[in-house]
């Protein structure tokens, strides 16, 4: 329970933290102020606007002497100053740097932001916060020339409290963003994916009362079917008083006066819950008030466990029919932050007969599990723990902690996410698996009631090609035995894929974490020219039947649902910096292997719901 309270309250601490960040829930149910729109910006290379010419920082000690994070321009004539934001270019807030402006499309470095705002608070006593969706890779956040915190995790949010340093009229807000990779960093600096900078997500004012509901959790009690379980946790100097529940749509309601921490706990039944599931979404209101402060939002119920190699939702047994998505909207290009985007690309996985999707490999933006719990689409979540990370770097650990910490805070309420996945294809190691390891107990110290995962690794028997071995010591920690499999790609042609054979160590339910094939939209051939559709639907074809012979087959997510850009993929005419193991292309045409694996999730839910 220590724990818990830890993560509603402040976050963990990880270097340079100038200021406490503050985590706010439902800031989209939130009385806000917007500040996305146009920002003046500084592209600033040799970072001239946070160093001295000795390297020092200009914000060492938390307070500002220098640099960018003033917004101080030339007074006058005389006055020598070398940066000015009001005459600076401006670009879109939210979004990526990249996809803006073609001198940025490789740019790694820090740019700086400033936007202007004016206070008009409904009432004197209220608090202001300044919140961001995420911004990739690391902040430094500025008011009025004062250091607000530094963030770093490129798909997290964070806010800060700003009501005594904000005045009435023309608040000045800087923020240094730099997605400079690095070694010691979360992801590391080798990914499949674009490192786009940038403040990719919404910036918020968000007004509260002086005490107000800082977090939630609402969920079914394990093990029940009725009865509804909730933690509301205060933040302000009143905590001890009376926090009231309320389930219109279940005629149930309560109140409780919170203890000195702030928690309010609640515990409620209910004759007739119905249960989310993706057949049926049901969502209830949920609306909470503790003295002038009222929060509402939008839950279902639902349980998710395993037994044996099955999965259990709501008690039955699942298949999860599923697929991988970046977080880019493929027609528009770069970073997708938008409800019309999570609409876009959730609504092709509905189109695929999907009922899951894996959230590759970092958290995206909240829009996306908010639609999946309408929609009816369970979901994984994942933290950036990707390919080689420094395993015994503390830092490196307090950081993937912090994001898990940050992506659970955020996600803990929504019905649709099933599976909190810790990493991807790490190699195995004692040190790896000691860290891996960490970040389960983790996971399941914030939030016991969902499955913990990691992309696993699977290797060939050396005396037999076709018999492939998953015996990753890290399966021992999860709830799925999961991992990303290549066979007809990067492991001999399609015609393999009929041999394989498998030896599965763990006795849990298997889940085919990525499977795939690439394939230039338009360009055909025969099921044997690589990069053809026909090549890739050929894989498609070939798989899900091999992975049926599996015992305790689950599930998958085939790699992926639209081709994605990667620095790494640089085969001239045919990637051109896109992995094309999209189903969908760049241009939004649907590939072959999109019906292909359309009509066999067809089939499989209508055999499924035929049991
Ligand atoms: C890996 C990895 C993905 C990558 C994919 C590929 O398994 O997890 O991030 O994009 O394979 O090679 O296409």
């Amino acid at each position: 329970m220590k724990k818990l309270f830890l993560v509603f309250t402040t976050a963990l601490v990880v270097a340079g933290n100038a200021r406490s960040e503050v985590v706010i829930a439902g800031v989209f149910a939130r009385q806000t102020t917007s500040l996305n729109g146009k920002w003046h910006v500084i592209v600033d290379p040799y970072d001239t606007g946070y160093f001295d010419y000795r390297r020092q920082p200009y914000d060492e000690s938390g307070k500002v002497t220098g640099g960018f994070a003033l917004d101080k321009p030339a007074k006058d004539k005389t006055d020598l100053v070398e940066y000015n934001f009001d005459t600076s270019p401006t670009l879109n807030v939210p979004g990526d740097w990249n996809s803006q402006d073609d001198k940025l499309f490789y740019y790694e470095g820090s740019v700086w932001y400033r936007t202007k705002f004016d206070v008009n608070k409904s009432a004197p006593d209220h608090r202001l916060f300044v919140y961001f969706g995420a911004a990739n890779y690391e902040a430094d956040v500025y008011l009025n020339g004062k250091k607000l915190g530094k963030h770093i995790g490129g798909f997290t949010p964070f806010a800060y409290e700003i009501t005594k340093l904000a005045k009435e009229k023309n608040n000045s807000l800087v923020v240094r963003v730099n997605n400079n990779r690095h070694a010691e960093a979360v992801p590391t600096v080798n990914t499949d994916w674009w490192n786009y900078g940038g403040l990719t997500r919404d910036v918020l004012l968000v007004e509260t009362p002086a005490t107000f509901i800082s977090n939630f959790k609402v969920q079914l009690k394990a093990g029940t079917t009725r009865t509804i379980e909730a933690r509301v946790q205060l933040d302000g100097a009143d905590k001890e008083q009376t926090v009231k529940i309320n389930f219109p749509s279940l005629k149930i309601a309560a109140e409780v006066k919170a203890d000195k921490d702030g928690v309010a706990r609640f515990e409620l039944t209910t004759p007739n819950l119905a249960l989310w599931s993706p057949e049926t979404p049901v969502l209830n209101d949920v609306k909470m008030s503790a003295g002038d402060d009222q929060l509402k939002d939008r839950v279902g119920f639902r349980s998710i466990a395993t037994r044996g190699t099955d999965i259990l939702l709501n008690g039955h047994k699942v298949f999860l029919r599923g697929v991988a998505i970046h977080e880019e909207n493929p027609l528009r290009g770069g970073r997708a932050w938008s409800e019309a985007d999570a609409k876009l690309l959730l609504g092709w996985a509905k189109e695929l007969n999907c009922n899951f999707v894996r959230l590759a490999h970092y958290p995206h933006n909240e829009h996306m599990a908010r639609l999946a719990d309408e929609m009816g689409i369970m979901v994984w979540e994942e933290t950036p723990v990707y390919w080689t990370i420094q395993w015994t770097n503390a830092e490196t650990l307090a950081n993937a902690k912090k994001q898990l910490n940050d992506l659970i805070a955020r996600d803990h309420n929504r019905a649709s996410v099933i599976v909190w996945s810790v990493a991807n294809e790490t190699p195995v190691g004692e040190a790896r698996t000691k860290f891996l390891k960490t970040l389960v107990d983790e996971a399941r110290a914030l939030d016991g009631t969902r499955l913990v995962s990691a992309a696993m690794e699977v290797y060939a028997d050396p005396k037999d090609p076709l018999h492939k071995i998953v015996d990753d010591p890290f399966g021992e920690f999860t709830d799925l035995c999961s991992f990303n499999e290549y066979v007809g790609w990067y492991d001999g042609l399609p015609e393999k894929i009929d041999r394989i054979h498998w030896s599965i160590k763990y006795q849990k339910p298997v889940f085919i974490s990525e499977f795939g094939a690439g394939a230039k939209q338009g360009f055909h051939a025969d099921a044997t020219t690589r990069f053809s559709e026909e090549f890739q639907a050929d894989v498609y074809r070939r798989t899900l039947p091999m992975l049926e012979k599996i015992p305790g087959f689950s599930g998958c997510t085939p790699w992926i649902l639209c081709d994605f850009r990667s620095p790494k993929r640089l085969l001239p005419g045919i990637q051109d910096g896109y992995n094309r193991k999209g189903l969908i292309g760049q241009n939004g045409e649907k590939k072959l292997a999109f019906s292909v694996l359309q009509n066999l999730y067809d089939e499989k839910a209508k055999a499924d719901a035929a049991k």
